[in-house]
């Protein structure tokens, strides 16, 4: 799987620009769905069994943060907005690829007080160029973060785990689910999102458009286990976290205990998981029409939003097996009231 990881960590994609990574992701489930369709948004959805039973929607975004530029000075220097959430901590030194292949890195301007963050425009791109006629980019042009996929042993680092591992865990389950598809006893649809890093933006459309009777999102989530870090009951390597949750969402508790039993039944580690501040997709699902019963999935991630995101490769596959054991049993909510 970690090919599989690297091929989608490594691709140029943010929010509102996905389809190198939509056709990536394509291309690995083409020979698994049942059916594929891109709606308006840009969100890839692969339908998977019979249309029998609940209508489960799984998502997982495709999109990364970024930047795009505003305007390019006389002297060739590329300023920026930020494309989701994105910090100066994190920009300055950095460097940054182009959809259009261009490099650059990003410098700051001389700070009066060095103890504060600058802004993020008082931030500039540097392409190794000095006018603007020579600048590979123009206004409007979007970049993302520049490094090369880590493969650490047991921990892997990427610019976007977030969340394309979330996508990679897709992919995986539904190898896994695939020799089964005839013979669910539902109808599981798998979307790659967009624009989650903008606000959920494609998880709205596609669960409107399909309108699940259970949805869960796969996505990354902070941890509690670095030096003087965030008080979160997370850690690496526990297992993937069950959202209990986020400052966007609170799990449908019956899609709790029933992520929970299917752990306990596999005898697979998981966590719980409580977050302060973030969401993800499966608030999306839980507020679309009239609601749907939502839940999440969360690979635990430190770094978040970081070039250098995280996770631990024992909580990817767990993450897998306990998809797989949820997804290839008959699922009633009623049970788990
Ligand atoms: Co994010
Ligand atoms: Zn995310």
């Amino acid at each position: 799987m970690k090919s599989l990881i690297q091929k989608l960590v490594e691709i140029v994609s943010p929010s509102g620009f996905e389809s190198t990574i939509r056709e990536a992701v394509r291309l690995e489930i083409a020979p698994l769905a049942d059916e594929m369709s891109v709606d308006p948004m840009g969100n890839l959805i692969a339908r998977m069994g019979p249309p029998t039973g609940y209508t489960i929607m799984l998502a997982a975004h495709v999109d990364e943060i970024g930047l795009m530029v505003t305007h390019v000075d006389e002297n060739g220097f590329a300023r920026f907005v930020p494309i989701g959430g994105v910090s100066s901590r994190t920009c300055i030194g950095g460097r940054v690829r182009f959809l259009n292949g261009a490099a650059g890195v990003i410098g700051v301007e001389r700070q009066a007080d060095a103890s504060k963050l600058p802004a993020i425009d008082q931030l500039y791109i540097d392409l190794g160029v000095d006018s603007r006629k020579d600048c590979p980019v123009r206004t409007g042009d979007v970049a993302a973060f520049d490094r090369p996929f880590l493969d650490l042993g047991k921990r892997l680092v990427s610019k976007a785990m977030d969340d394309r591992i979330g996508a990679a865990v897709l992919v995986e389950t539904m190898r896994r689910v695939k020799p089964l598809a005839a013979t669910l006893p539902h109808q599981l649809v798998f979307v790659f999102s967009v624009q989650e890093e903008v606000g959920l933006r494609g998880a709205t459309t596609a669960a409107f458009g399909i309108h699940p009777d259970l949805g869960l999102a796969v996505d990354v989530t902070d941890c509690g286990d670095t030096p003087k870090g965030i008080k979160m009951d997370v850690s690496l390597g526990k297992g993937p976290a069950i959202k209990v949750r986020d400052s966007f969402m609170i799990s449908d508790p019956r899609v709790v205990r029933w992520m929970i039993g299917a752990a306990e039944k596999a005898h697979l580690p998981y966590q719980l998981e409580v977050l302060e501040r973030g969401g993800t997709d499966a608030s999306a699902i839980q507020l679309s029409q009239a609601g749907a019963p939502a839940g999440c999935l969360s690979i635990p991630s430190r770094y978040i939003h970081s070039p250098s995101e995280m996770v631990d490769y024992d909580d990817v596959q767990n993450a897998v097996h306990l998809l797989a054991a949820l997804l290839t049993q008959s699922v009633d909510l009623k049970q788990y009231e």
